[in-house]
């Protein structure tokens, strides 16, 4: 595994191999001085081209946990603005010295662009590509779900937790704006790859051409979905309006009405349905403060775990190794 740029093409035992790893990382952060030395002396590069804060601090601690030097890039103030090219940008900062690049940026495909052109010869680690993929925040749902699920060691033993199963068979409920979310994209690949069933709910308007061929079930009515299965966890995302340029739906009134997760819908899930939300959310839109506070959400373990997981991808391509040696 040479660059990380999407689940689509993440082998099973690869994502199991991160998974694994980001277990044992997630002792590292729990110790008082939380750092191993293993990436000493390496450069990660962050290059962030649209806007972040959990995303971009995550991976910059990541590195930092793991003893690598962090250069930070974001676009707004540098030469971008300038009118700078791509190319000039990645090459500058290769002169510079990376041994790994951090990329989020506004064009699908631009991370396997930057892999592939030949302007730097590093590994890529997507970090969010347009409406297309977002890999690490999947392998940190993916995390966040199977331990919450129990079944810590997905490539074997399996662990007693509230259904004890972890990720195989499960049932995921992904909900709203999924035409625009790159999360949904990452997640419907590597969830349905690590055995969980997936459920897509969401308008017609905002499902992406070609979700047919998608492996995930369809629902177009939030109440008739929730109501006709037994989810392991409901996963919100968030409306993107700054990837919406025409009306997708009525009023953000009629959206909430119809597509948020209410605490009357909260209240009709069963206890054990775990909620979650990749961030930044739309308090009282796509999720009610009931939902987001409520005991068996998530979302701030989704944020924690989010460090280990970067942390196991980082090791995992920097170093080549499967497991730590610590
Ligand atoms: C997501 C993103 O940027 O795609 N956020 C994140 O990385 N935590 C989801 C979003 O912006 O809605």
């Amino acid at each position: 595994m040479k660059h990380l740029l999407d689940t689509i093409s993440l082998t099973r035992d690869d994502a199991i191999s991160i998974l694994d790893i980001a277990e044992e990382m997630t002792q590292v952060s729990e110790r008082e001085v939380k750092k191993l030395p293993v990436l000493r002396g390496r450069t990660v590069v962050n290059l962030f081209f649209e806007d972040s804060t959990r995303t971009r601090l995550s991976f910059e601690a990541a590195a930092k946990r793991l003893s690598a030097d962090v250069l930070n890039f974001s676009a707004k103030g540098s030469s971008v603005s300038k009118g700078e090219s791509l190319q000039d940008t990645i090459q500058t900062i290769s002169a510079m010295g990376a041994d790994a690049l951090v990329v989020r940026h506004a064009g699908s495909g631009t991370p396997h662009r930057l892999a592939h052109t030949g302007w730097i010869d590093v590994p890529v680690v997507n970090a969010g590509d347009g409406t297309h993929e977002h890999p690490t925040q999947a392998l940190l749902d993916a995390f966040t779900l199977r331990r919450a699920l129990g079944g810590f060691a997905a490539s074997g033993a399996v662990k007693d937790g509230p259904r004890g199963r972890g990720l195989d068979g499960a049932k995921i409920a992904i909900v709203g704006d999924v035409l625009h979310s790159r999360v949904a994209r990452s997640n419907v690949h590597l969830l349905a790859n690590l055995g969980a069933e997936v459920h897509l709910v969401a308008p017609p308007t905002l499902l992406p051409w070609g979700v047919e061929t998608w492996p995930v079930t369809l629902h177009y009515d939030l109440d008739e979905a929730l109501h006709s299965e037994d989810y392991a966890a409901v996963m919100m995302l968030r409306v993107q309006h700054e990837r919406m340029h025409e009306s997708f739906f009525p009023n953000e009134r009629e959206y909430a009405r119809l597509w948020g997760l209410s605490a009357a819908r909260l209240a009709g899930l069963p206890k054990e349905t775990f909620i979650m939300h990749p961030g930044p959310m739309n308090r009282g839109f796509e999720i009610s403060a009931a939902a987001a506070d409520s005991p068996r959400a998530l979302i701030l373990d989704q944020v924690e775990n989010g460090v280990s997981v970067r942390m196991a991808v980082l090791y995992r391509l920097l170093t080549g190794q499967e497991e730590t040696n610590d």
